[in-house]
């Protein structure tokens, strides 16, 4: 079969393959604790699963997504916009609600660029970003994250040359991998940059409610003037623990909104009507449950923090995700060999921080996505594999 050269260009998504391997370490009957996995052991609110499971059985809900306007989902993202960040956005022209926000941060580069043209993308970051650019035949400039920089881009460091090419730059806050955060003086000056230079911006936000020590994530709209040089992506995958229903949305300028909606029209035609109904149902439902799993998500990061700086890991402690991200422990230089070399010993995996870019090299990624004691034991036999 003669398969598009572009293929070669881009790596499948990690997730899917580790996946196999480490459940077939299982079947082999190794106690494997997989800390790769960014998606929550909890599970979404029960009144969400109950209006999801109320709509499934309406005779009615399971037409082409098209045939119920208007659309149940739109305005329970613009009041929760509102409700969240105090940014208003009209509910038909500037919100999409998207199969997960994987799927517009995918088809978003179909949107902003021409072959050749230039997204600057952060290195480490989620690989979906580069896959996505490489896919719609763009050109993906790095732009390095570093720890100096608390892991932050240095949008002085950018020579003009490449601004004035660029069509589209990525965000992250709270981070995945780094686990960093911004604050809104970065999304100000990020604004003016992008102003000055005519580059959209594309912020992606799907950690938004998972926050610690007081911190909470501003969003880049909150910005004056935000709309009119970009768009935010969030989801209810981590921040409502549902994963597994594909459900996200984009916020933000009119003419990105109705460019995703038309390549969206064709590619799936909207989201199942259930699923709109339990997502109203989750944003404009009590939150109070956010709270308790996020002190769930402080009391972990604790223990593997613990863990780590017990293991002599210099570790930051994050304000928001539920991400640790660590240096190798000192000698080791090559996160991959070193990942393999632990799972192979101790059943522990970790995803290698090269895995997210160049600069990720030198790190892992442990997630917080297991119950404080599996956490705890997973730091102890890191220990004892550290002190052979
Ligand atoms: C930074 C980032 N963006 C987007 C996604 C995709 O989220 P969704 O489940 O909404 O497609 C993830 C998932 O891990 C992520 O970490």
């Amino acid at each position: 079969m003669k398969l598009a050269d572009r293929l070669n260009d881009f790596d499948a998504y990690l997730g899917t393959a580790m996946n196999l391997i480490l459940t077939k370490m299982k079947e082999q009957g190794k106690d494997v604790i997989n800390l790769g996995l960014g998606d929550p052991d909890v599970i979404p609110p029960e009144h969400t699963r109950r209006s999801l499971a109320e709509a499934c059985y309406a005779p009615d809900s399971h037409h082409y997504p098209s045939y119920y306007s208007p659309m149940p989902l739109k305005e329970a993202i613009a009041a929760w916009y509102e409700q969240q960040y105090e940014v208003r956005c009209d509910a038909d022209t500037e919100v999409l609600p998207l199969l997960g926000s994987a799927d517009g941060l995918f088809h978003i580069h179909t949107c902003l660029l021409d072959v050749g043209d230039i997204a600057l993308v952060p290195d480490p970051c989620y690989p979906a970003y580069i896959a996505g650019v490489k896919i719609a035949g763009g050109v993906v400039e790095s732009i390095p994250l570093l720890r100096e920089n608390h892991f932050l881009p240095d949008l002085d460091s950018i020579p003009p040359e490449i601004a004035k090419a660029a069509k589209m730059i990525w965000i992250n806050y709270p981070n995945n991998p780094t686990a960093a955060h911004a604050d809104i003086l970065f999304y100000q000056r990020l604004a003016e940059w992008a102003r000055q230079f005519d580059v959209a911006v594309v912020s992606d936000n799907p950690y938004s409610e998972i926050c610690f020590d007081g911190y909470r994530a501003p969003s880049f709209l909150q910005v004056a003037g935000s709309k009119e040089v970009g768009v935010e992506f969030n989801s209810l995958s981590k921040s409502f623990n549902a994963c597994g229903w594909r459900v996200g949305f984009m916020v933000g300028n009119r003419d990105i909104v109705a460019a995703l909606t038309k390549i969206k029209s064709h590619s799936d035609r909207g989201m199942f009507y259930p699923l709109q109904v339990a997502a109203r149902a989750a944003l404009t439902g009590p939150n109070e449950f956010m709270q308790e799993r996020n002190a769930m998500y402080l009391q972990r990061r604790d223990v593997v923090v613990e863990g780590l700086r017990k293991c002599g890991i210099n570790v930051n402690s994050p304000k928001g995700t539920f991400y640790i991200w660590a240096p190798l422990p000192e000698g080791k230089e090559n996160s991959k060999e070193w990942c393999i070399k632990v799972l192979d010993a101790i059943a522990v995996w970790m995803i290698p921080g090269s895995m997210y870019g160049r600069h990720g090299e030198g790190y892992f990624r442990v997630a917080l996505t297991h119950p404080a004691a599996r956490l705890n034991e997973a730091m102890e036999r890191l220990e004892a594999y550290l002190r052979l």
